[in-house]
Order: C-alpha cells, then structure tokens, then sequence
C-alpha cells in the first residue's frame, strides 16, 4: 500500500517544488494538498487546475481537519513560510492546514524556505529551535535565494526531501569551533577558530538529509533542527564524541582542537604573584584516537596550517581517511571564505577556489561523495 502524505504548503516562492515533488514521486506516495491562504498564490494555475488543493473551510463539509489528520501517514510542510513556523510553533489554529496539524499526534517534517534575513530572525531561530524539539526540521540549505540573492534559507530540493522520507543517509557527527583549556577557575587558553567551516557543512549534510549531530564549542550558536551538544575543553570535546559514536557513519572533525593542555590551578592565580610559568602539555590528538579504536569510521580531520604544504606526514600519522588542509595566513580565522585542498594518504583529491564556506562545504561533501 502506497504511504499517504499530507502535503502542507504555505506562502513561498519555493511552492513550485512542491509541485515538483508531488510530480516525481506520485506513482510511489499517495497525496492530499493542504495549503494556507497564502500558499495558492505561489502554485502555478495547472497544477491548481489538475490537483486538489484543500484549504479553505468554507468549501468543505463535516470535520476536514479531523479527517485529513487521520488520513496521513505522514505530514510533511514543503516549504514552511517564516509565519507558518511561528504559528505551528505557538499551537495556533486559525486555517485549515494549522487545525490540522494540531490534530496530528505524530511529528511532522518542516521544510523552512524563506530569505535568510528571514530565516535568522531570532524570533523564528526561536521557533525553530522550539519546534525541533517534536518535529524533524529538514533545512533550509544555502544557495540561491529569490530577487537573485543567496543566502541559507534555500528550500531542500525535491531529490533531498526524498532520500530524508526513505531515511537513506546515516548519522554523522561534525565538530565546530575552539576548545577552552582552563587555566585556572578564570583563565582560559583557547584559539581564533569562528566555527564557520563546522557550521556550514552540518547546515549542508543535514539538507543532504544525514542525521547530524552538532557537537559545537559552548561559545559558538547551536544550529536548530540538529541534535546539538556543546562542548569546553578538549577533553570534553573527545567525550561528547565518544557518548554520540554509536552507529556513526562519519566524523568532520572541524573542531580547532588546542595543540597543549595545561595542568589547572583552583582559584585564580593572582597578579600579585609577580611572574608566573605555566606549563603546556602536547595534547593528544583526538581523532588519530578515535579512528584507531573505531575503524569502521570515517574521519575526516582538518589542518589549519601556515603554508599550503600537503601534509601527507600529518595524514600518516593520524592513519585517518581524509585530510582537509587550509592555510590560515591566507583565510584567517573568521573568514566568510576559505580554500582547501584535500589529500587521502597518498594523493591530492581535490584543490577549491577561493570562495564562501558555504560553498567550499558543497566541494568537500561532493568530493568526498556525501
Ligand atoms: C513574492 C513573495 C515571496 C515570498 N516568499 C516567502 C518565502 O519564501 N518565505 C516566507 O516565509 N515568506 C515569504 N513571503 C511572505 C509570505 O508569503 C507572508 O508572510 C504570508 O503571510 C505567509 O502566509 P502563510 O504562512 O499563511 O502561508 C513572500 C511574499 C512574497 C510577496
């Protein structure tokens, strides 16, 4: 029997791949259209022409929310309007569609498509990260946007929504952003490192449909929708890797671990002490371990270096699958850009341009067939 998916669709320029969806996959879903007022506007007249498109109640009789909602296998908004959001987020009822989900008791899947002004509101990014605690939120990616702009805010594409409905991809962990290492109760050592690059290939994995989890410096923004898990040290930081390892298909270890540790003195060590020495240890390095104790992993370790060098020594030495180089004399730390080139144990695999994290996130995940 053929799953029955209850397409929500609200008001975005982003309707005409929801069109596009319910064309493709039509042989293998049995669909109902539910869309919000708004949401016609955005659907070309033949599709409006050859399909049901419920969403007005004045049309229909009995109790069509109860109805729809007890049909559907699934519920799935493709897109999800920043209001349609904010709405679901805060239990309103005031159309069709929302009635509808009210009624439903599974979660469902939220597609947001929206400009990423929009998207970053942080009144949305509060209900999306609100309604990521029921609901599975699918995207939005990076890319192009409407009136020719680029931006995340994208909507997953038809394809991409596709793979995340047949669960096709596994679970991956990526790191992202500084370690702390404690000094004293006050002081810390730490590093430049923005999360950026971590950032903007979980955003990319996850609307490649992986199940991610974010494990991200205490300092740098979770991403809603993701299972996010924070992290101070890099201790900690090896912890949380080992407590989400289960089942994991790979590791981006975009994390800027600290070379050293240092052994912590309670309290705060005080000025008044006159010259102190404080003593660094070489820190061990996190993903060379993993990748020895779990094998079947693949790690994909990243080198902030001070020269474009191919460190095949540093890849041998780590025994790790991938090497991910970039030299930070030439994108400093915080960039919006980055280049990398990539080796294996023995080749250079790819070489990027000069361009936004975003889209050097696509060239590393497309390299490395993600
Ligand atoms: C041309 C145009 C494109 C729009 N695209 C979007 C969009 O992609 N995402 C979004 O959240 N709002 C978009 N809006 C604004 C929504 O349509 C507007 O907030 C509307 O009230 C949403 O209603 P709904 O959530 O009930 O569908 C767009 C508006 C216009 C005029």
């Amino acid at each position: 029997m053929k799953k029955k998916i209850l397409l929500g669709l609200s008001g975005s320029v982003a309707c005409s791949k929801a069109e596009l969806f319910v064309k493709q996959n039509s042989e293998k879903y049995e669909f109902k259209l539910l869309s919000t007022y708004s949401g016609l506007n955005y659907l070309s007249e033949q599709f409006i022409k050859s399909n049901t498109i419920y969403s007005d109640w004045s049309e229909l009789t009995g109790s069509p929310h109860i109805e729809l909602a007890r049909w559907a296998d699934e519920i799935i908004i493709y897109p999800a309007s920043a209001n349609l959001i904010s709405k679901i987020s805060f239990g309103i009822a005031d159309d069709l569609l929302t009635s509808t989900l009210l009624m439903f008791s599974k979660p469902i899947y939220i597609c947001p498509a929206m400009h990423e002004e929009m998207y970053m509101n942080s009144q949305i990014q509060s209900n999306v990260l609100n309604l990521s605690k029921n609901h599975y939120i699918v995207g939005p990616r990076h890319g192009n946007l409407d009136i020719g702009d680029k931006g995340l805010g994208r909507l997953i594409e038809p394809d991409e929504l596709l793979r995340i409905l047949n669960k096709l991809n596994g679970k991956i962990i990526v790191t992202s952003g500084p370690t702390y290492e404690e000094i004293d109760d006050v002081k810390v050592i730490t590093n430049k490192s923005s999360g950026k690059q971590g950032r903007a290939l979980a955003v990319e994995l996850s609307a490649r449909g992986y199940e991610i989890v974010y494990i991200h410096a205490a300092s740098i923004d979770p991403i809603p929708g993701l299972n996010n898990v924070s992290f101070h040290s890099s201790n900690d930081l090896k912890n949380k890797i080992l407590e989400n390892i289960k089942s994991t298909e790979a590791i981006f270890m975009t994390a800027a671990v600290s070379d050293f540790t240092v052994n912590k003195s309670s309290g705060k060590i005080s000025r008044s002490n006159g010259n102190i020495s404080i003593e660094f240890e070489p820190n061990e390095d996190i993903i060379a371990t993993i990748k020895s104790s779990h094998p079947e992993i693949k790690c994909i370790a990243f080198s902030a270096q001070v020269n474009d060098e191919l460190s095949f020594n540093k890849i041998n030495s780590k025994k790790v699958d991938y090497l991910v180089i970039n030299n930070i004399l030439k994108n400093k730390f915080g960039s919006d850009t980055n280049k990398v080139s990539i080796i294996d144990q023995q080749h250079l695999i790819f070489e990027s341009e000069e361009l936004d994290k975003n889209e050097i996130s696509r060239d590393i995940l497309n390299t490395l067939e993600y």
